[in-house]
């Protein structure tokens, strides 16, 4: 009894209207404050420092093919989104539409899942926010110590060996001789005050910080356009070099798995439906503008960045500079624009991170899944700060102590999976209750999800071992905290007994 119960979607939507117990969320935020909720999480280190990689080792030019190939993973995971948040528009985004169609169990696996998209996701941009810092820093003449602007560990996916057959690299953690990342961490812990202060102050921030980028990215584009070298489109995919996912198609596919990340946020703007006006109109607004948005801003970055400079010259930290460097002393005035766009976006994205992370906790907490002080909102702000302050601290130390890559993947590999069980869930629920009030729809049901699950599904299998890996562990630790105290003291499961 218990692992596949449901919650009603009646007693949801009843949540949704607050229950008068003091503890409901303020509801602050109308359509165009939730569209540039979800524009503050998606443009960041995806955009302004995966794409060069990507192009560069994977894709070539033809990166434009790999946005086009994970944009459309996540539209038709998008519409899935849309249709859940209109209907269940409460705090708690995939955890909630997978309590109410797949039962508690996968609920559970789903909430736990979504740290490594939220919790993990602002670590991530965090580390990637310090490395453009520090060098902008350096731009500015102020030298920071490495070992304090660098993570302590670095990991290696595959053993080296020398000419000689000699083991010169092992495979695993090795120290890199760093002792934390301090900028990263200082920035979660900025982000986290903002938080606990208030949802109306942080959309407030974030609004400004949204219009910053937007421009700056226009900017690079407009002005962009008119110093490419068309030469350096030509070839557009560059051949396969005979290994899988070295250019080619399978270095588009493979592309697409990177830059995948520069699509994540757009679901964040289901974390804030409690604090939303009118969430059945406005959530699937806010999330399939903003995806719409910076998919189309995001192709023609793409172009303007492998045209302005060869694709072999973006693997570096912060490519959109080097990009707008190649286009000369025309653009020079541009550059410490886009510097500074970097800073503030990326700022922004661990912000709106750092605010879905405690909206899933305080879903799981009211439910009983997690202790009740997870749900506890702040008496003045209104805020759920006992959770906000938690993740910040736990965001801050991993963020401190491990590298890009392998945060990257890891929110990758999560964020896929519950996309994937996001659109089997609206299959599901079509069937099951094909007349609970849908204001959003989500068209061609079943191809759409199935679209969805297949594209993403494909993205996810082209993550490395090691990977998959961590997800298993981190699952199995997940399923035996649910097994320890969520389900026992889940107030439906008890409810369910008693009656
Ligand atoms: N999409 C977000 C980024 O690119 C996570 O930083």
């Amino acid at each position: 009894m218990g692992l596949w119960t449901k919650k009603s979607i009646a007693s949801l939507q009843q949540e949704a209207t607050g229950d008068g117990d003091g503890h409901q969320l303020k509801r602050a935020l109308g359509a165009l404050n939730l569209t540039t909720l979800g524009i503050g999480a998606i443009i960041g280190a995806g955009i302004f420092v995966l794409t060069g990689t990507a192009a560069a080792q994977y894709a070539g030019p033809a990166i434009v093919y790999s946005f086009i190939l994970a944009g459309l993973g996540c539209l038709f995971a998008g519409l899935c989104y849309a249709e859940f948040a209109s209907m269940i528009p409460i705090a708690g985004s995939a955890y909630t539409y997978g309590y109410a169609t797949l039962g508690e169990f996968i609920a559970w696996i789903i909430g736990w899942d979504l740290i490594l998209e939220y919790l993990f996701g602002a670590s991530t941009v965090a580390v990637g926010w310090s490395g453009y810092f520090t060098a902008f820093m350096e731009e500015l003449g102020i030298q920071m110590p490495a070992s304090l602007t660098n993570a302590p560990l670095a990991y290696t996916e595959t053993a080296k060996f020398d000419a000689a057959g000699v083991l010169t690299q092992a495979e695993g953690f090795t120290s890199t001789g760093a002792l934390i990342n301090l900028p990263a961490m200082l920035l979660i812990g900025l982000m986290t005050t903002l938080l606990v202060i208030g949802i109306k102050e942080s959309a407030r921030f974030n609004n400004l910080i949204v219009i910053l980028k937007v421009t700056i990215v226009f900017l690079v584009i407009g002005f962009g356009f008119m110093y490419v070298n068309q030469a350096n489109w030509h070839p557009f995919i560059p051949p396969n070099t005979g290994e899988y996912g070295h250019y080619g198609w399978s270095g588009i596919v493979r592309g697409s798995a990177v830059v995948f990340f520069a699509y994540i946020g757009f679901d964040a703007v289901s974390t804030a439906a409690q604090e939303a006006k009118n969430p059945q109109k406005d959530m699937p607004i806010g999330i399939l503008g903003s995806l719409a948005f910076c998919t189309v801003l995001y192709i023609l970055m793409a172009l303007v960045m492998t045209g302005l400079a060869n694709y072999t010259e973006l693997d570096v930290p912060h490519p959109v500079f080097v990009a707008i460097d190649k286009a000369g002393p025309g653009l020079a005035w541009l550059k410490p624009i886009v510097n500074i766009g970097a800073i503030a976006g990326l700022a922004s994205v661990v912000l709106v991170m750092l605010m879905g992370q405690p909206r899933i906790f305080y879903s799981m907490a009211r439910d009983g899944l997690l202790p009740p002080v997870f749900g506890k909102v702040h008496p003045k702000y209104r805020t759920p700060y006992v959770t906000t302050i938690l993740t910040g601290a736990v965001a801050a130390v991993v963020a401190g102590l491990f590298p890009i890559g392998l945060l990257g993947e890891l929110v990758s590999i999560g964020t896929l999976f519950a996309f994937i069980i996001v659109c089997a869930g609206i299959i599901m629920l079509r069937y099951k209750s094909p007349n609970i009030a849908r204001p959003f729809r989500t068209p061609f049901v079943p191809l759409v999800p199935l679209l969805g699950i297949g594209i993403c599904g494909y993205m996810m299998s082209s993550l490395p071992r090691a990977t998959w890996e961590r997800l298993i562990v981190w699952m199995i630790i997940g399923l035996a905290i649910y097994f320890l105290y969520g389900k026992r003291h889940s107030k439906l499961g008890r409810a369910e007994g008693t009656s």
